[in-house]
């Protein structure tokens, strides 16, 4: 086995220098089973961050499953094949009414990329709401449309046809208080007045309903559904980027946009949908599905192969049957519960829905200053002790904790329990 420092030198001369490596001293893993990863030393790693390993890493069934169709056949959507046929609909059985069709693709930005260039084809209009500090890919179009990139080290701004809501975040943001809510709906009519006034264009309006990179961040009550009402007042289409959310992360319902009482017109999907085997899809209507048939093929040769789909038909099956959205749920909560029991004056807010929390650090409760260096310090001290989680937010002082959703109430304890250790030595 080669040692941390050769491969170190290899990834220097060959990986482009753009990569990054999570923590300070880089983790050498070589093995993953279940919650946990182990280095090369045979050190054992809880991981409270990975939601792409969702129903854990290496799941017998979804391994299996991938090997079984491996071993018969992997083709393209080009053919005739049952697995793809029974996968889109078990998936697509997992939507609201009239979300029906799939078209599948390997990763959350593929995704999004295309659900872009169906709902641009469909309102005929390039002119695109955000929110700020979102992420939405690495493509060159996601790019232009995600402000944690464009306006981030070495990003050049948004595109004129870009236009960017403040983060709808009540502790730090722009709006807060009882009227918030209403604040962030009311930027969003702004930005559509901005559109029709400008352009004459619809607007199309893309958004995770519980934010990731802008640091798990949970939306207003009621701005999400209002703004979908806007958006399509304006004859625009409003598109659930689900990529980090989905899959009964949240506990209380299998998709994030569901927490927010919304139907979208175009679900992107992704991460965990395959459980770490590149796997991702955009669901739609009939109607936008039949817009976007405007007689050039859509083709992709990897996306919907009969081995990626009998993955994801697994990793569906294996949530049912261990009944893990019911565990993010129940876990989720405890865990929520038992972070908010840590009193030490660097956490501003703990928030989030089932497995998928935030603990926001500030430096003083009324300035409200991020505290990123104490986030970072955590994160590594953490990792010392044998707990992997990571930082996010535009200010990186969001501890982010998203693991596979078999985590237990005693992995909890474990990660609360170091947590508030580590806290009480940095005071
Ligand atoms: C919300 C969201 N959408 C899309 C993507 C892009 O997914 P991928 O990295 O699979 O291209 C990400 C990746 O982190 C994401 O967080």
């Amino acid at each position: 086995m080669l040692d941390i420092k050769t491969i170190q030198s290899l990834r220097k001369r060959h990986l482009g220098p753009s990569f990054s490596v999570s923590y300070q001293e880089p983790l050498h893993i070589v093995r993953g089973e279940e919650q946990y990863l182990f280095d090369a030393e045979g050190k054992r790693y809880l991981d409270a961050v990975n939601n792409i390993q969702h129903v854990g890493h290496c799941h017998p069934v979804v391994v299996e499953a991938a090997q079984q169709q491996y071993e018969k056949l992997n083709t393209n959507t080009r053919y005739l094949n049952e697995t793809i046929v029974n996968y889109a609909k078990t998936l697509t059985d997992k939507l609201p009414n009239g979300l029906d069709v799939c078209f599948f693709t390997n990763s959350g930005s593929e995704a999004n990329d295309l659900a872009l260039r169906m709902a641009r084809l469909y309102t005929q209009s390039k002119q695109t709401i955000v929110l700020d500090a979102a992420y939405h890919g690495n493509l060159s179009s996601l790019i232009e449309i995600s402000p944690y990139k464009h306006d981030g080290p070495g990003g050049a701004g948004a595109p004129d046809f870009v236009h960017t809501i403040p983060m709808p975040d009540l502790y730090r943001g722009k709006h807060r208080g009882e009227d918030a809510s209403t604040g962030y709906v009311n930027e969003v009519q702004t930005a559509i007045d901005y559109i029709q006034q400008k352009d004459g264009g619809k607007p199309v309006f893309i958004a995770e309903s519980l934010m990731g990179c802008g640091g798990q961040l949970v939306l207003p009550e009621g701005f999400l559904k209002k703004s979908f009402e806007l958006v399509r007042q304006a004859g625009g289409i409003c598109i659930a980027d689900e990529v980090q959310i989905g899959f009964g992360r949240m506990g209380s319902h299998f998709w994030g946009f569901e927490t927010c009482d919304v139907t979208p017109d175009i679900v992107t999907m992704g991460k965990s949908m395959g459980n770490g085997h590149p796997l991702s899809a955009v669901v739609t209507t009939r109607e936008i599905a039949e817009v976007f048939n405007n007689g050039m093929e859509y083709f992709n040769s990897f996306g919907g192969n009969p081995v990626s789909c009998a993955v994801g038909h697994a990793v569906l099956n294996v949530i049912e049957d261990e009944d893990l959205q019911h565990n993010a749920l129940d876990v989720g909560n405890y865990l929520l519960n038992e972070l908010n029991k840590i009193n030490h004056p660097l956490i501003g807010e703990v928030r989030g829905l089932g497995l998928f929390i935030g603990v926001e650090l500030v430096n003083d409760h009324h300035t409200l200053v991020p505290a990123e260096k104490e986030a970072n310090t955590i994160v590594n001290r953490m990792k010392e002790a044998g707990i992997l989680m990571s930082t996010d937010g535009p200010d990186h002082n969001v501890l982010k904790i998203k693991p596979p959703i078999i985590f237990t109430r005693e992995n909890a304890d474990e990660l609360v329990f170091n947590l508030t250790s580590i806290f009480k030595e940095i005071s």
